[in-house]
């Protein structure tokens, strides 16, 4: 009861303290008359059903009302495939074959908020024909760990990026009529013991680094949800956290909407009532009968009950329900959404080395297409984030397409296809083209084959890299190796001809310390979506211009990320993955107050993130260690030409101007990336930090005059003694660059 009043009287002074039209979250409450006059009409046990699952996929509305049930679907990629009502398992459908749009590294790769508004109109659209309201999307937490089992999920190790994309993304799905629930909110880095890890961040990280991009797409976006994350933040559980979910979301960001917890990521009745969890996801084991029965006893009142139903409803009518009659009367991928995918492929592709092999010559006659991954469907796989396609186009596919009849393409798999963790059972037949571990050697055979084609074609194209049962929700990988022998392969088919281009198709980064002194060319080709192969293929054949940059930092090895670096991971300390758990045969047949207890001895484990802001490359720039690839990384097939650097800063915001010149032979798109670094700092800051970017496109041979704007805002930090947002004033250099290791300009400025 102590805890509760404080919660009150604590929430009713933020909220007085942001109640202005600044917010895009105001927009929300339009309706709270009516819904007032709604909920004094509804029973306790109606508004108490709202609170909890009703499907797998969808919470309760109020039929007898006219309020229509809320309806889910994963995200972040493509509208997932129709579930049955109380599981993942496939219903069966004709019509719910979705567009399969490029991961979510990919999409942060394009570093274009454009694309990622497209690409959320896309997903907001497909949602609609499928009568859905919410999508589970975007996922947004910080890459912080290479072995990340979510990197591909997630956009990238900074935040100025990955707050702009998760922007765009949220504008984009929420113009079209459908709500997002922005996840994992927040600190959500690790799949490793993820239902009970708990993240230990300093008030000053968390606030300039992780939560950053949920900020933009509350406050400006005007999200309309928020998922929980699984694992706790300084103690407490993320669903159950007054910090997060009552003092900033709600109280510092004006939050008007609902939060619906991580599916299994419910833990009390009392914890998730008072400390800001709308809906439970999925079960009714606490907010169900036990609100009833607390309610009953005066340990929670009705009108808390009421608060959360308002926050709902808000959400409810804002977002059109489709009647079931005309949701799913057409196929759910769309021919303009196939194209928007297409759009963020051709984006995304990373140029990560061309010492000339690329794009491929005109006078190519025959290519030898040598891996595994070429030939790989990327749709699938990964748990939630899983996509049923309507079509996906391989990278194979993409080259024979693109290559026609005068061109002659040969294929071999070169290794074995590795599954990491597999979902499902083995096959009784061992499949002979499939490892039996990740780390097993090149097969002979394969080997072979693949050096024979290599030897008779013009130019070898090796695809290599990861695959979605390794890079998955619900572990981390053990290491950034390539899998099944691709290092022995690649060695070998350089030395057969070193005509040869190599492909990552992955969504995070690998050790490519063997790989790259065998490969004169290497691309980073992601999981990139539906169209992912002709996008693809339109780069190898130079008929477009790679424009991709990296949204994250390849490390030369996996010990020099920073988390490593610090000892922080992996933590030795095993706890329990809250899902393995949940299927354990034990622990199935226990009773709820066993598991509970059982939960509860195990060991606590722990990520402490004493590395602070210095994650990805403001580690490596700070600590002055070299990457294999450096953050916003990406070559083209042309140069571009910087031009001097104007700087100007104002009252509000600093302004730089500069000329940007084509100086190739064909069309391309730059990324110019513009950092700051602190020349007479007080305060500790990395060595510098991305400020403002933006994707230009340029005509063979054009120059554009290219203006970036810092807002002042965008410059402070977080002041720990004052718990408030404080600008230090002081002399900036500012960094203007094709990468942040490639600087092109500078100019300093005085704020
Ligand atoms: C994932 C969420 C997902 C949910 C529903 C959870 O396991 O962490 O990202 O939205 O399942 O599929």
């Amino acid at each position: 009861m102590y805890k509760k009043l404080i919660y009150l009287a604590g929430a009713a002074l933020v909220m007085a303290a942001c109640s202005g039209p600044q917010s895009a979250q105001d927009k929300l409450t339009v309706n709270d008359k009516k819904i007032d006059a709604v909920i004094a009409q509804m029973t306790l046990e109606e508004k108490v059903n709202m609170l909890h699952s009703k499907t797998n996929m969808s919470s309760a509305g109020v039929e007898r009302l006219g309020i229509a049930d809320m309806h889910y679907a994963d995200g972040p990629f493509g509208i997932r495939e129709e579930g049955v009502p109380n599981g993942f398992q496939s219903a069966g459908w004709k019509l719910d074959s979705a567009t399969y749009f490029p991961t979510g590294s990919a999409l942060a790769a394009t570093w274009s908020e454009e694309l990622a508004y497209k690409y959320g109109t896309g997903m907001g659209k497909e949602a609609r024909l499928r009568g859905k309201d919410v999508i589970l999307g975007p996922a947004v937490n910080i890459q912080r760990l290479p072995v990340g089992g979510r990197t591909y999920e997630y956009l990238s190790e900074d935040p100025i990026l990955s707050a702009a994309l998760a922007l765009g993304y949220t504008k984009g799905v929420q113009d079209q009529g459908t709500a997002v629930c922005i996840k994992h909110f927040a600190v959500n880095n690790q799949e490793t013991n993820r239902g009970s890890v708990d993240a230990q961040v300093d008030e000053r990280t968390l606030r300039e680094i992780y939560l950053k991009p949920f900020e933009r797409a509350v406050v400006e976006g005007g999200a309309m949800s928020v998922m929980p994350a699984y694992n706790k933040v300084n103690g407490d559980y993320c669903s159950e956290n007054e910090h997060l979910l009552n003092e900033i979301l709600r109280g510092e960001w004006g939050f008007k909407g609902f939060t619906v917890s991580d599916w299994g990521g419910t833990h009390s009745t009392m914890g998730a009532m008072l400390h800001g969890l709308n809906v439970q996801m999925t079960g009714s084991n606490y907010l169900g009968q036990p609100v009833i029965d607390s309610i009953a006893t005066g340990a929670l009142t009705e009108d808390l009950v009421d608060e959360k139903v308002r926050q709902i409803l808000r959400v409810r009518y804002a977002i059109e329900a489709i009647p079931d009659d005309v949701a799913n009367t057409q196929m759910t991928s769309q021919p303009e959404c196939q194209d928007i995918a297409l759009q963020v492929a051709e984006k995304s592709i990373v140029l990560l080395k061309n010492e000339g092999v690329l794009p491929l010559k005109k006078d190519v006659k025959k290519i030898a297409v040598i891996g595994q991954n070429a030939v790989l469907k990327t749709q699938s796989g990964g748990m939630g984030a899983g996509v049923k396609a309507l079509y996906e186009v391989t990278p194979l596919e993409g080259i024979q397409k693109r290559a026609g009849n005068q061109v002659e393409v040969l294929y071999a798999p070169g290794y074995k296809n590795f599954p990491g963790r597999r979902w499902g059972p083995a096959p009784a037949v061992p499949n002979p083209l499939e490892a039996q571990a990740i780390d097993e050697p090149a097969d002979p055979a394969l080997l072979a084959q693949a050096v024979e084609l290599a030897k008779a074609a013009d130019v070898v194209i090796f695809f290599g890299g990861t695959n979605k049962s390794i890079e998955t929700e619900g572990s981390d990988r053990s290491n950034i190796d390539l899998p099944a022998g691709q290092n022995e392969v690649v060695k070998a088919l350089y030395e057969a001809n070193p005509n040869l281009v190599t492909v990552l198709i992955s969504g995070g980064p690998t050790d490519l310390r063997q790989l790259e002194p065998v490969s004169p060319a290497i691309v980073q080709g992601w999981w990139n979506g539906t169209e992912g192969g002709t996008a693809l293929a339109k780069v190898l054949f130079g008929d477009i211009a790679p424009s991709g940059k990296l949204p994250f930092t390849f490390p030369a090895k996996l010990e020099d990320s920073p988390a490593f670096a610090m000892g922080n991971f992996p933590d030795k300390n095993a706890g329990g993955d809250l899902f393995s758990l949940m299927y354990r045969q034990d622990v199935l047949k226990m009773t709820p107050a066993e598991r509970q207890a059982f939960m509860d001895s195990l060991p606590k484990p722990v990520s402490k993130y004493t590395e602070g802001s210095l994650v990805g490359y403001r580690w490596f720039d700070t600590k002055n260690v070299k990457p294999m690839y450096a953050f916003g990384h990406g070559l083209s097939y042309v140069d571009f030409e910087y031009g001097v650097l104007n700087a100007s800063a104002g009252k509000k915001a600093v302004k730089v101007s500069f000329d940007l010149t084509n100086k190739g032979q064909m069309d391309a798109d730059e990324v110019v990336q513009l950092y700051v670094h602190r020349v007479d700092a007080q305060v500790e800051w990395p060595s510098k930090e991305l400020k403002a970017f933006q994707r230009v496109s340029l005509k063979a041979g054009e120059t554009k005059t290219v203006t970036l704007e810092i807002p002042l805002d965008d410059l402070r930090y977080w002041n720990v003694e004052k718990n408030a947002w404080d600008l230090e004033h002081g002399q900036l250099q500012l960094l203007l660059g094709s990468a942040s290791d490639d600087i092109r300009q500078k100019a300093g400025v005085t704020i």
